[in-house]
C-alpha cells in the first residue's frame, strides 16, 4: 500500500485524555464492545460481521474501536473516505467499505489506501476503471455496488438498474464484487416494508445474474434487522448493537444480551442553596418550588448533553438520580440534588450509564435520553462532541 502523496483530507482535532482538566470524560469499555461483537456474531449465524465505525464509531473513538475489534471482524464499514483514511493511518489493516459514495477529486486515494468503494451510479464505476487504465491499481478493482430497494437516499433506483447492468461489460476494469442495500424500516414492529426491499433486492440480484454479474457477498442487514434475524444473507453491517444500545426504544427484550459500551461522567463543581422562587439558567426557566440544592456539572450541549434536556432528564449522583434544571448552557447544565443526601463537591456525576453508590444503583441509557430530548440513540451516541476525551479501559 503506497502513501498519499498530499496531506488533503483534514482532520478534527478530538481531546486528548492526557489533556483533559475538566472531570467530564466518556469511558469506553473494550471488554463489553467485545462481548457485543460475540452475541452480534451468533446472531448473524453464517452472516460475517462488518462492523459500521462511522461518526468516529458512533462517538467511541473509531481507531480504538477497531483495534479492538479487528481481529473478530470481516471487515469495517465508514460513510466517509476521511473516516477509512483515519483507520488507515492507526494501522488498520482490515478491509475497509466506504459506503457514503463521496470520493470528492480523491478517487485515487480509494485505491492507494487499498480500500473497497461503494458505488451507486455508473459514471463512478467509470471513474474507478479510468484510474485503473491509468496504472494506479495492477488488476480489476472491487466495488460494492448499492441498490435503492426503497429508501431513496443513495444507490441505483430499481428502474437504473437495467442500463447500469447492460453497461458493466464495457468496464472490465471495475469488478462488482459486493451487493448492497440499506433497510428503512427493520426497526419496525411490522416487517413488511423489509420484505418488499428484499424482495426488490432479489430482483436486483437475478437481474445482475442475467448479464453474468454475481457478486460474492451481498449484504443488507443494520443492527435491528440483524437481532431480528431478517435479512441475514452472506454479511451483516451492525452499527449500534456493537456499542451496546438498543436500535429502538422498545426493543429492550431484543437487546438485553448487549451491554453498553459507553458510560459519560463528571462531577459536581459547584454547589449552592436555591431559596424557594429561586430561578435557575438562562432565562429562569426553573423556579425553586421549595428551598433547594443545586449542583453545577461541566457538561454543556458543546459536549453532547442536549439543551432539549433543559428542564427534562436525569444525571445519576451517589447512585441516585437528580433532575436537569433549567436551561442546559453551552459548558454547563444544573441538577437538583435536594434529594441527594450527602451530595458533595467532586461527587461523580453520570450523565450516560451505570452508577452505583451509596443511595443505590441505577442506569441512564442511550434511549432514555433520546426519549427525553425527542431523538434517537443514534444521536445522542454520536453527540458527545471531541471536547470530551474517551478513556478506554478493560473492562
Ligand atoms: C448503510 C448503513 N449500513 C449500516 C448501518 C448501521 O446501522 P445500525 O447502527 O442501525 O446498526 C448504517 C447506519 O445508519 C448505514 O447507514
Amino acid at each position: 500500500m503506497s502513501q498519499p502523496l498530499v496531506p488533503r483530507i483534514l482532520r478534527p482535532r478530538r481531546a486528548a485524555p492526557a489533556d483533559a482538566v475538566r472531570p467530564t470524560r466518556a469511558e469506553i469499555n473494550l471488554e463489553a464492545l467485545r462481548h457485543n461483537l460475540r452475541v452480534v456474531a451468533r446472531h448473524a449465524g453464517a452472516a460475517r460481521v462488518w462492523a459500521v465505525l462511522k461518526a468516529d464509531a458512533y462517538g467511541h473513538g473509531a481507531p480504538a474501536v477497531a483495534r479492538t475489534l479487528e481481529r473478530g471482524v470481516a471487515g469495517f464499514c465508514v460513510a466517509l473516505l476521511e473516516e477509512a483514511i483515519e483507520l488507515r493511518e492507526a494501522g488498520i489493516v482490515a478491509p475497509i467499505l466506504v459506503m457514503g459514495g463521496h470520493y470528492g477529486a480523491a478517487h485515487d486515494e480509494v485505491i492507494l489506501r487499498d480500500l473497497i468503494p461503494v458505488v451507486h451510479d455508473a459514471e463512478q464505476i467509470r471513474a474507478f476503471a479510468r484510474l485503473v487504465r491509468a496504472g494506479l491499481a495492477s488488476g480489476p478493482i472491487d466495488v460494492h455496488l448499492k441498490i435503492d430497494t426503497g429508501i431513496a437516499r443513495l444507490g441505483v433506483t430499481m428502474e437504473a438498474l437495467p442500463a447500469l447492468a447492460a453497461g458493466l461489460s464495457d468496464v472490465p476494469e471495475v469488478r462488482i464484487h459486493g451487493l448492497m442495500t440499506h433497510l428503512a424500516n427493520a426497526d419496525d414492529g411490522d416487517p413488511g416494508f423489509t420484505h418488499a426491499q428484499m424482495a426488490r433486492f432479489d430482483e436486483a440480484s437475478a437481474l445482475l445474474g442475467r448479464h453474468g454479474v454475481v457478486p460474492g457477498v451481498r449484504h443488507a442487514a443494520n443492527s435491528a434487522a440483524l437481532l431480528r434475524g431478517q435479512a441475514l444473507l452472506d454479511a451483516v453491517r451492525p452499527g449500534l448493537a456493537l456499542f451496546g444500545v438498543s436500535p429502538r426504544v422498545d426493543s429492550q427484550a431484543l437487546t438485553r444480551e448487549l451491554k453498553p459500551v459507553m458510560r459519560v461522567r463528571t462531577e459536581l463543581v459547584s454547589l449552592r442553596d436555591v431559596p424557594a422562587g429561586g430561578a435557575v439558567g438562562y432565562g429562569g426557566t426553573w423556579k425553586a418550588a421549595r428551598a433547594s440544592r443545586i449542583a453545577t456539572i461541566p457538561m454543556g450541549y458543546a459536549d453532547g448533553l442536549s439543551r432539549q434536556l433543559s428542564n427534562r432528564g436525569h444525571v445519576l449522583v451517589r447512585g441516585a438520580r437528580a433532575p436537569i434544571v433549567g436551561a442546559v448552557s453551552m459548558d454547563m447544565a444544573m441538577i437538583d440534588v435536594t434529594d441527594v443526601p450527602g451530595a458533595s463537591l467532586r461527587d461523580e456525576a453520570v450523565v450516560l450509564g451505570a452508577q452505583e453508590g451509596p443511595l443505590g444503583r441505577d442506569a441512564i441509557g442511550a434511549d432514555e435520553i433520546a426519549a427525553h430530548a425527542g431523538t434517537i440513540p443514534w444521536e445522542i451516541m454520536t453527540s458527545i462532541s471531541r471536547r470530551v476525551p474517551r478513556f478506554y479501559r478493560e473492562p
